[in-house]
């Protein structure tokens, strides 16, 4: 039920605390520590290279996936886009584990990789917010988002629940080079999405700034940040329908600087501490050929004209905060636009034909 909310799309932006907070509570332990089954532990020791098998929000949230498990678990990643892998299926390495991240558990693209690998005799996991799904009766084990029903067809607290739950799973395995206190950092994370999701009116204001009548934008980011532009630009064309990409800010200068002009909106996500220079000169790149850049920061890592300073969280965690902002751009922005917010031209909410 919608309650007092337009649009499903901004009451679920708005469970996004509430649902950390259940995931939280959902992977404890008795000890106050936060795991996940033994067995599906045990199908993760045994490999020695996880494929990671996603399509569209679910597949941007499979790449910040990669950085969790390389860092918090040691385990060599490989993400692919479901659609390409099952039709040209790359080289394997001796003991593979497939995880399928879907938030429906339904997608066609990722069911018929699931049947070709299971009939290769490959162990797989399936990650979804639908207990009974398909793809979670199908998998030899499955990894719950608890995120509760998602209607909107732009997918947002599924993502962050995706984002947590590959973080806990990673740490849970552990034996990485870093290590984090991840339940006192989940924890945070959730107030600072709180803090966001009550800052509206000014992110509604950003919206029209930087978007009236435009009709493309660019979002750009490096490490971390650049996984969340694409994220970006992915909600920003599905919902308002403006021509959005998002892509490494040092690419710019590789081709796509030439379509930067006179008041082309420019987002730069701008949280990680270790490419910090690095994306503040991408900015002035393109502020020099007239685009209207907003940088996005966090607090400790923030310049006086960055447009939103986002509260602090750990470095590892920040996707989880900076997608909110996007997330409420292009609600903002499809709401200006007259779109149908909730149900986007062309779009289903599961997309069960390959
Ligand atoms: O249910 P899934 O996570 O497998 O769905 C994958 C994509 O179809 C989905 O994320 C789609 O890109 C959303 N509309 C994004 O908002």
């Amino acid at each position: 039920e919608k309650g007092t909310y337009d649009h499903y799309m901004l009451k679920e932006i708005d469970e996004q605390p509430g649902v950390l907070r259940k995931i939280i509570e959902a992977y404890s332990t008795e000890e106050g520590t936060l795991d996940i089954a033994p067995m599906i532990k045990q199908a993760f020791k045994q490999a020695d290279r996880l494929y990671i098998i996603a399509a569209g929000t679910s597949y941007h949230a499979s790449l910040i996936g990669k950085e969790y498990f390389e860092k918090l678990a040691g385990l060599p990643v490989e993400v692919h886009i479901s659609s390409e892998f099952g039709y040209n299926i790359p080289l394997l390495s001796k003991n593979p584990l497939f995880l399928f991240i879907t938030q429906s558990g339904e997608t066609a693209d990722s069911r018929q990789v699931l049947v070709k690998i299971k009939a290769l005799g490959y162990p797989s996991i399936t990650m979804t917010n639908v207990p009974g799904s398909t793809l979670s009766r199908e998998a030899d084990h499955t990894l719950l988002l608890y995120a509760g029903p998602e209607i909107a067809v732009a997918s947002t607290k599924a993502y962050t629940a995706q984002l947590a739950v590959l973080a806990i799973t990673a740490h849970a395995i552990g034996g990485g080079a870093q290590m984090i206190d991840l339940k006192k950092e989940l924890a945070l994370t959730a107030n600072a999405i709180q803090t966001l999701t009550d800052m509206k009116e000014e992110i509604a204001k950003i919206a029209r700034e930087l978007l009236t009548d435009k009709r493309n934008a660019f979002f750009i980011g490096r490490a971390l940040d650049y996984y969340v532009s694409l994220e970006g630009a992915l909600k920003l064309k599905e919902i308002s329908y403006i021509q959005a990409e998002g892509f490494a800010g040092g690419e710019l200068k590789h081709g796509t600087i030439a379509l930067i002009e006179e008041g082309t909106p420019v987002i730069a996500l701008a949280t990680q501490p270790s490419v910090s220079p690095n994306i503040r000169s991408n900015v002035k790149e393109v502020l020099a050929r007239g685009a209207h850049a907003c940088i996005i920061s966090m607090e400790g890592n923030s310049e006086t004209d960055d447009r939103l300073i986002l509260p602090y969280v750990h470095p590892l965690l920040t996707p989880l905060v900076a997608v909110i902002p996007l997330q409420l751009l292009s609600y903002y922005e499809s709401l200006h636009r007259g779109c149908d917010v909730d149900k986007p031209r062309n779009l289903a909410k599961s997309v069960t034909v390959e």
